[in-house]
């Protein structure tokens, strides 16, 4: 499988972002509230999970809850975040021992106390896990994610993509950086980056899809995988049969 140029010592395998998209038009079609939809994603996130490794991801990043987000009723962020906690929660205990590193990204000044703990206790329990580094973004925004960073690069006598590149991760809580998005999947029919990881992918392969994110399984993962693997990445060259 092609790599893309910034390897992260660690995890092997490629860096799979995910705009998980659509909980709510999936409980609608299924005459269920919205809060349904969104406990059906956290049963499609623990399949990706699970299939991630199998399928030759190393980091796989989801949006779990975008700054945007705040905008919903709070009923509905309440209850997103709350979902987020629970998994955190469940997360230390299970995935330590699957050998799954989990980290957020995002800002966390903004996250309720009790995900703040369980943002904490998810990272410290599962710090070693190597099989794969699960990435969440929560209160998360790319845009002023690049703000802050920018803010920072001043201090730098040198600016280079690397040393911005790091300035973002440490803005991120994302230590050391995570390799550059390889393959960005968004579900639920949309195509558009919804201000996701926009400096991190800009040579991320991408895919689109129908399927809503509480349909969505190993199985299309898979295939996403497989649609990334039959692509020429040229990161701005020439194919090597061209150069010949
Ligand atoms: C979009 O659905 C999805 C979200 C706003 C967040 C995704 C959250 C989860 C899958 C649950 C929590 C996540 C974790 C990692 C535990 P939407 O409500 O915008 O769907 P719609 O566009 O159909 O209304």
């Amino acid at each position: 499988m092609k790599q893309s140029s910034l390897q992260v010592p660690g995890f092997a395998g490629i860096h799979v972002a995910l705009i998980m998209d659509g909980n709510g038009r999936w409980a609608e079609a299924h005459d269920l509230p919205r809060a349904a939809g969104h406990r059906a994603g956290v049963d499609a996130v623990r399949r990706v999970v699970e299939a991630a490794p199998r399928v030759g991801i190393g980091t796989l990043t989801l949006f779990a809850f975008s700054s945007d987000n705040w905008q919903r009723p709070p009923r509905e962020t309440a209850r997103l975040l709350n979902l987020v906690r629970s998994f955190l929660l469940q997360a230390a205990r299970d995935l330590a021992s699957r050998d799954v590193r989990v980290t957020v990204i995002g800002r966390r000044d903004r996250l309720p106390p009790a995900v703040q703990r369980a943002v904490d206790l998810a990272e410290r329990a599962t710090t070693w896990g190597r099989a794969l580094h699960l990435r969440l973004a929560v209160d998360y925004s790319a845009r002023e994610a690049i703000l802050r960073a920018a803010a920072r690069l001043a201090a730098l006598r040198a600016p280079t993509r690397e040393a911005f590149g790091r300035l973002l991760a440490e803005v991120d809580h994302d230590e050391p950086p995570a390799r550059d998005v390889d393959l960005l999947v968004r579900t639920g029919g949309e195509q558009r980056l919804s201000d996701f990881l926009l400096w991190e992918s800009a040579y991320a392969e991408l895919i689109f899809t129908d399927r809503m994110w509480p349909e969505f399984d190993a199985t299309d993962l898979e295939a996403a995988v497989r649609e990334f693997a039959r692509r020429e990445r040229r990161f701005g060259a020439l194919s090597p049969a061209a150069i010949a």
